[in-house]
């Protein structure tokens, strides 16, 4: 493949633009600064960087965020500062085709996928699919006896709803860790409200078999091929993995 052309894909520009970032020698192919616009490449082999950045071939982007609080979950918004606002178009020029893969409260921090494949967006998000989100809440209020199982055989909540089986680790008095496989409203806090306790934090901490890990708040990054097929399909045990 030429090299403008596989800098168009991967960044999501014109093949004019493509080719005056590689005359302004920002182009490296391995060790080596590439002036020549149909320098030819193998997209899966080659390594390639803009400045220090290296770019990553395949149709789709997917990211990882780590929302802080204080911002909400949607690519545009009115009057709130969104999870896109956080991401560079510097650093990430098909940011606009981005999507988010289900929502966490503007209150919620931790793991949120985004990305511009609107079938792993459906496999992340149908119920179907059921992927586990582990969270980590923190809360006030003495905690049913029975929550755990209540948990285990389909929390109801206040309006009648019946929640899927999901999973409850108690850890002291004031912190638990949910495990679910959908994705409703409010899910984690209004589960715990109807076992008795109003949550004061929540935090997600993964997706499917993808964790946060030491990712800072507020920071974004790409994942690899490998981590977006680990994703799907997704797990189907409702064990939490340690
Ligand atoms: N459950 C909630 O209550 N809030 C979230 O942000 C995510 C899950």
């Amino acid at each position: 493949m030429r090299l403008d052309q596989y800098i168009a894909r991967v960044e999501g520009l014109t093949r004019n633009q493509a080719r005056k970032i590689i005359k302004r020698s920002q182009v490296r192919v391995e060790t080596e600064v590439v002036i020549d616009t149909g320098h030819h490449i193998d997209p899966r082999e080659a390594t390639v960087f803009i400045g220090e950045r290296q770019l990553t071939y395949g149709e789709h982007l997917t990211l990882m965020i780590h929302k802080p609080a204080g911002v909400v979950t949607a690519t545009r918004d009115r009057s709130h500062r969104t999870v896109l606002d956080l991401i560079a178009s510097r650093d990430y020029p098909r940011k606009r085709d981005l999507m988010c893969v289900g929502r966490l409260d503007k209150d919620t921090t931790g793991l949120l996928l985004l990305t511009t494949d609107g079938g792993l967006l459906q496999r992340l998000t149908h119920p179907r699919h059921g992927v586990l989100k582990r969270y980590l809440a923190r809360i006030e209020g003495p905690l049913a006896e029975d929550a755990q199982a209540r948990f285990a055989a389909g929390v109801e909540l206040r309006d009648g709803t019946i929640c899927r089986p999901a999973s409850l680790e108690v850890r002291g008095m004031s912190e638990v860790l949910v495990g679910l496989h959908e994705g409703r409203y409010h899910q984690v806090k209004r589960m715990l409200a109807a076992c008795g306790v109003r949550v004061t934090s929540l935090h997600r901490q993964s997706v499917g078999g993808l964790a946060l890990g030491a990712l800072p708040r507020g920071e974004t990054r790409q994942l690899t091929p490998e981590e977006v097929s680990a994703l799907s399909p997704p797990p189907k045990s409702t064990d939490m993995p340690q």
